[in-house]
């Protein structure tokens, strides 16, 4: 469903990504693992279609990404891929709520307040609809960034270190949170993590070398 065929990119022609191919099927849950620098926040940029790759195309259910353009692209993106970035990218200025709801607009869809009601709920963050981004912990902020990656229901769920500055109980429960709603939905899900806690949480593996040439 979704698929990678020959990726290279490249930052001020250093290389640091090289895929020639790699596909998840819908409801796959992939891992994404390697150290430091090795590219998996540029490879999940590129996979979300942020970040056109130097070489090579990304195809969702058989649109290439690489072909979004302008409002309709963002449109695509906001209704079939979900994003929670590595900085969590929350809007302070205005309520939980208004987070999730400002997701459905981007993506062109009706505000649902059912729905924002519905996931914030079985995120535990109910009591919080209402609260500004910056007054929450971080565990309740990783969590309401998960839900602005769920409330649409995509096709595809990408995260990047969605555990990181999580302690154990916090990581564990974002991650059984994202596992579970993706799988409810048949969504595939793409998890990059150098966390060691959740290393051997995942059957379905990518491995990136670190990229000596890089570092040289
Ligand atoms: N905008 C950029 N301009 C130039 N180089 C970049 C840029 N973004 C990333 N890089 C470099 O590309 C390489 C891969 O970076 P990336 O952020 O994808 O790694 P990562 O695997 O996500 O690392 P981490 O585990 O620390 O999050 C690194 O060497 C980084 O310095
Ligand atoms: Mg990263």
């Amino acid at each position: 469903m979704l698929e990678v065929a020959g990726i290279r990119h490249s930052y001020q022609s250093q290389l640091v990504l090289d895929l020639p191919h790699w596909r998840a099927d819908e409801g796959d849950q992939w891992l994404l693992h390697g150290p430091s620098g090795c590219g998996k926040s540029t490879l999940l940029h590129i996979l979300g279609g942020l970040l056109t790759p130097s070489e090579g195309i990304v195809t969702l259910a058989g649109t290439e990404l690489g072909t979004l353009r302008g409002a309709a692209g963002d449109r695509y993106r906001g209704r079939h891929i979900g994003i929670v970035f590595q900085q969590l990218h929350l809007i302070d200025a205005i309520t939980v709520r208004q987070n999730l709801t400002l997701a459905q607009r981007f993506a062109g869809l009706p505000v649902d307040e059912a729905r924002a009601t519905e996931i914030l709920t079985v995120l535990g963050l109910a009591d919080k609809a209402n609260a500004f981004p910056f007054a929450l912990s971080h565990g309740q902020a990783q969590r309401v960034a998960l839900a602005r990656a769920l409330i649409n229901r995509p096709a595809v769920v990408l995260a990047d270190e969605p555990t990181s500055n999580l302690d154990d109980e916090n990581a564990a429960r974002a991650l059984a949170l994202l596992r579970d709603q993706a799988r409810a939905h048949g969504s595939a899900l793409v998890i990059a993590s150098h966390d060691g806690r959740i290393k051997d949480a995942f059957e379905k593996r990518l491995e990136l070398p670190a990229r000596r040439e890089a570092a040289a």
